[in-house]
């Protein structure tokens, strides 16, 4: 039996020795998972939970290939990379195989914050500035340096959160942002935006170090940038001496399923800088990446100071790294990705033809938001509906998430072996709780959908529709909707006012 402690015992254990920052799902009755496998978790009684949230389990939960590279590898050796080993530079070869040839130089480093804030380092040393350009709603990471680029968070400390060197620029969401589907180019608009910022920036003194954006946003509503946007926001960006970081912790690895990176969503004409990775990369084992061109990493090494990680590279992290990308390849992952996530993307289109409460789909790979609104019009963001919806789901054993600036947006980013017959269940669940809903709110079935969003959608070279972040957000910005008796899920247990992320 892998417990040790009752759920009340260890409930009470946390509340006595873990910080009250670090919150759990579900807080008023939290699950207690003690083991997990493929996209299957399990609770203290054996009750299987379907993940439809841990895109950290990529290659899904506890895979064996993945057990064994890393109990092989500690048998022999784990060490720094201070000494050569074969893994390291395997590893190398092999992820940097992933992507366009300019990016060949690997940072090893334990963590997606650990990975931004070393870019943003590199950013810096590159040519001496210090300004970083951000998009609206981004999280990056929970250290200090990233906190201050990331208005998911630093928005919540008020007026003082945003500091001088950052600049905010909108997030190029079609659907709920300034330029929308109906917009002839969003994309050039919102990287005009981007261009204004940089010019307003230098009229100051200011100058911009780098650009960061995750490929798709997902904390930020599961949003993917319109074709061409990044090709040319890299444009101004380098123009006044920046470099453009694509933050593909949250979205790489293959989820978006054409392509191994978020990135290659935008064109082949475009390439990043310095990428981020994390989450995915080790299959849970904390380890992460940054992978940029020899120049930079020339221009970082020119300040003389050593770069070193105690942990960042190590052999057994690296036969990690190696059995998760192999198992990638070997089941086809993305494959599945491809044919799961078209799958759930229709069967979810189908459920917006339907439900009033279904403002937008937005989907690439196993990767898929569904924007949830009370009026179809107005887009009025549907949050307590969404966080019912998320709380009745895991009475039904299946772990959904709730995310975006209002919290009305329900995440799929599950571990990539995902199956069409999961896509079906967890949809035919939604199904059931939206028409309760709408039969409880009153409001009108049968509607069409919202032509705006679904018709117009140019969202990527491919004409495909988009994706997400992190955060399981199980709760609301607001505490009014707690309170609402409306049909909705009351019990005041279940909705906790304070979002959490992975
Ligand atoms: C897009 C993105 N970047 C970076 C991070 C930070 O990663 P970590 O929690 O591994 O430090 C996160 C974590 O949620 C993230 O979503």
């Amino acid at each position: 039996m892998s417990e040790l402690y009752c759920k009340a015992e260890t409930m009470e254990l946390r509340r006595k020795h873990i910080g009250p920052s670090c919150k759990v799902f579900f807080a008023k009755d939290p699950i207690k998972i003690v083991r997990a496998q493929g996209q299957y978790m399990y609770d203290e009684n054996g009750e299987k939970y379907l993940d439809c949230i841990n895109n950290v389990a990529h290659v899904g939960h506890s895979h064996p290939d993945v057990i064994k590279a890393a109990v092989k590898q500690m048998e022999l050796l784990n060490t720094n990379s201070r000494f050569l080993h074969d893994n390291l530079v395997q590893y190398a070869k092999r992820l940097t195989a992933t992507l366009p040839e300019k990016l060949s130089i690997c940072y090893f480093v334990n963590s997606g914050s650990e990975a931004n804030d070393l870019a943003l380092r590199l950013a810096r040393q590159y040519h001496g500035h210090q300004d970083v350009i951000t998009l609206d709603h981004a999280y990056h990471g929970h250290v200090s340096s990233l906190i201050d680029i990331s208005p998911y968070k630093f928005n919540q400390l008020g007026t003082e959160g945003k500091k001088e060197f950052v600049h905010v620029a909108p997030s190029p969401d079609i659907y709920r942002g300034k330029y929308r589907e109906d917009h002839p180019d969003p994309a050039s608009a919102y990287a005009d935006d981007v261009k204004k910022i940089i010019e307003e920036a230098e009229k100051n003194g200011r100058k911009i170090a780098a650009f960061i954006a995750e490929s798709m946003q997902s904390c930020g509503g599961q949003i993917i940038p319109p074709a061409g946007y990044f090709q040319k926001v890299a444009e101004y960006v380098h123009k006044a001496g920046g470099i453009f970081i694509a933050d593909e912790v949250q979205v790489g690895f293959g989820r978006v399923g054409k392509h191994f990176w978020g990135f290659q969503l935008q064109g082949k004409d475009f390439v990043p800088d310095i990428v981020t990775m994390g989450k995915p990369i080790g299959n849970g084992h904390p380890m992460s990446c940054v992978v940029t061109t020899r120049e930079i990493a020339e221009a970082f090494g020119a300040s003389g100071l050593e770069y070193f990680n105690t942990f960042g590279g190590n052999p057994v992290s690296c036969a990690i790294g190696l059995a998760v990308l192999d198992v990638i390849e070997k089941e086809d992952l993305q494959g599945n990705a491809i044919q799961v996530g078209n799958y759930l993307t229709e069967l979810l289109n189908k459920q917006q033809e339907k439900h009033p409460l279904i403002g937008d789909v937005r989907g690439i790979g196993l990767f898929v938001g569904v924007d949830l609104v009370k009026d179809q019009q107005k887009r009025t963001p549907a949050t307590a509906e969404a966080q019912h919806i998320i709380y009745k789901l895991k009475e039904q054993r299946i772990l959904l998430s709730a995310d975006g600036p209002h919290r009305n947006i329900l995440k799929f980013k599950p571990p990539m072996c995902f199956t069409m017959e999961d896509a079906k269940l967890v949809v035919d669940q939604i199904d059931e709780l939206l028409t309760a809903l709408e039969e409880a709110t009153g409001a009108r079935t049968g509607n069409g959908k919202s032509s705006t969003s679904q018709h117009k959608r140019k969202m990527t070279n491919e004409g495909n529709s988009q994706s997400d972040c992190i955060s399981e957000s199980i709760s609301h910005i607001n505490g009014t909707a707690c309170r609402q008796n409306n049909g909705l899920y009351t019990d005041n247990r279940a909705v906790p006012c304070k979002r959490i992320r992975t």
